[in-house]
């Protein structure tokens, strides 16, 4: 048996227990916690759903998905075994009263530790217009009255703009106090996204040039090779905007922009990020076309096989408006990044999977080297790869070894692989932890959901009152429409492309030499 933290005794629940998210990240995070002893001794997981389930069905339901998505693969039998003994399924409508008197019966009896308060997690897995009616049916069945001990997880989308957002959070604190809701943004829960802060706060060099005076742009991609696959009937009300940039987009450039938090007390950091939001310019109902730029993909390639356009997936509408790709420019009006542009683009069917942040400094203000010492003299670069490459790369100028003076570009690279030689958790992972620890500090809280919508509401109302007269205006396996290169064209800047996708590596100017950035 796996040793266990000191964590009260806990129950998690999880409505929507025989749903997608639970067997494929839910319960996978969950086991890996009790693999390395994270989760409380006393514990209990409980699937609530409308499917008729017996215990023991479930948990096979669960280990097939922790055997086909687990990081860690197929389960050992004993392991799994010891697990298996606190899942349980309790099967519920949850739109039915009774059915919150059923759970409570059910938390009463099937206690972690008989006799010893046990905190209740409340998640829900299920479709958002459920949210607030469980929300309600909890609060009047007396299961979230104590708010130390009683929380709800709310899963993404929250709300499908800036007044359903409000309609919601209003709907959930007038039944659960702010502490108790734990909005979840998964990106934030990646080592990757929480190392920007570790790297730029727990460093000395970098924060006094992380400003107007010495960075010239930033640009975040977070690009999927994928296509919509069998998730139509979500994405056809949504598109990237929603999906992508209201939410992981805009927590990531939170990341970067934000000021230095006082401490790492929750609302502290999210106060710092929730700044960040309201500090970005608003975008003229008349400059939606000049800052965004929203795209489709058609037919192409993906890994040298032909793939269908959007229109053509199942479940679209063949003359579907909906975009799989947004390109937009914002900027943040205060002190520290005034005239900073901050290029954010996102897309499904792009070239490559892959997530990064590009910081590009200014140039030297003199160049006092020869011309023809110099093979070339990029700008000072930073790059913050998140995923697949969980990495930081620094460019910057080098004299080559030998009696002449030739200067050109090398990288200074940090991998996590190689730093730390031990496996990254999923995002899944450090967030349920969160929760079961109380730690509000990587969840959204209303003001700062808000604040997100608000800064891509112009976009979506010009969108809205425009339908795309060139839908599909880019080619599956390409990087985006052309109006998303003009779009950077317009400020003479280019999209940093992806080395993994054909971008710079140290080969593009010492031709022949190996790359570790491939
Ligand atoms: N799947 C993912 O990877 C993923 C990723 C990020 C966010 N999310 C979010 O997580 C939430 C759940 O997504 P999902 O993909 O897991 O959806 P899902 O597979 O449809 O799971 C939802 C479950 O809730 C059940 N349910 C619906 N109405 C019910 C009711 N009245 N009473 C009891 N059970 C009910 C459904 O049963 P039926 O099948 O009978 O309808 C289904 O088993 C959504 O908000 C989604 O946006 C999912």
């Amino acid at each position: 048996m796996p040793p266990h933290s000191d964590l009260p005794p806990t129950v998690l629940v999880i409505f929507g227990g025989a749903g997608d998210l639970t067997r494929r990240k839910l319960v996978p995070a969950l086991f890996n916690l009790f693999l390395d002893g994270r989760l409380p001794g006393p514990f209990t997981v409980l699937g609530v759903d409308r499917t008729a389930l017996a215990d023991n069905a479930f948990r096979g339901q669960l280990r097939e998905g922790v055997e086909q998505f687990s990081r860690r693969g197929k389960p050992a039998d004993a392991d799994w075994n010891n697990f298996a003994g606190h899942l349980g399924y309790l099967q519920a409508d949850l739109t039915a009263a009774k059915s919150y008197a059923d759970l409570a019966e059910r938390l009463r009896a099937s206690a972690p530790q008989p006799g010893a308060p046990a905190d209740h997690v409340f998640y829900l897995a299920v479709a958002p217009a459920l949210i607030a009616v469980v929300a309600d049916h909890l609060r009047q069945a007396g299961l979230v009255q104590d708010r130390a001990r009683a929380r709800l997880v709310v899963e993404k989308p929250f709300g499908h703009d800036l007044r359903s957002a409000q309609s919601l959070n209003a709907d959930l604190l007038a039944r659960l106090d702010e502490s108790q809701i734990y909005r979840i943004d998964h990106y934030l829960g990646k080592e990757t996204v929480q190392n920007i802060l570790a790297f730029r706060f727990a460093n000395s060099l970098f924060e006094p040039i992380w400003n107007r005076r010495y960075i010239d742009q930033v640009q975040i991609t977070v690009a999927e090779a994928v296509g919509v696959g069998h998730r139509a009937g979500y994405y056809e009300k949504a598109g990237a905007l929603r999906d992508m940039i209201q939410n992981h987009l805009l927590q990531v450039l939170c990341c970067i922009a934000m000021e230095p938090p006082v401490s790492f007390a929750a609302d502290e950091v999210r106060s710092k990020k929730t700044d960040v939001l309201r500090a970005i310019r608003p975008i003229p109902s008349d400059q939606v076309a000049a800052c965004a730029v929203r795209g489709q993909y058609g037919p192409g390639q993906e890994d040298g096989q032909a793939v269908p356009g959007y229109r053509q997936e199942p479940g679209v509408r063949p003359d579907s408006p909906t975009e799989t790709y947004v390109a937009l420019k914002l900027l943040v009006d205060n002190w520290r990044w005034q005239d900073v542009p901050f290029y954010l683009r996102t897309g499904k069917r792009l070239a490559t999977r892959v997530s990064q942040v590009s910081i590009q400094f200014f140039p030297v203000p003199h160049r006092s080297f020869p011309p023809e010492a110099v093979r070339a003299w990029p700008s000072n670069r930073l790059l913050i790869g998140i995923q697949p490459r969980e990495e930081i790369l620094l460019r910057f100028q080098a004299k080559e070894p030998g009696p002449d003076l030739c200067l050109g570009p090398v990288y200074m690279h940090f991998s996590y692989e190689e730093s730390f030689r031990k496996p990254t958790p999923e995002a899944y992972e450090t967030l349920l932890l969160d929760v079961l620890r109380g730690d509000a500090t990587l969840f959204m809280r209303a003001d700062q959901v808000e604040a997100a919508w608000s800064v891509v509401e112009p976009v979506l109302e010009g969108w809205a009152r425009q339908a795309p007269a060139d839908f599909p205006n880019y080619a599956a396996g390409s990087w985006g429409p052309q109006a998303a290169d003009e779009l950077l064209a317009r400020d003479r800047r280019r999209w940093q492309m992806p080395a993994a996708a054909g971008g710079e590596t140290a080969s593009t100017y010492y031709p022949g030499k190996k790359e570790h950035h491939g």
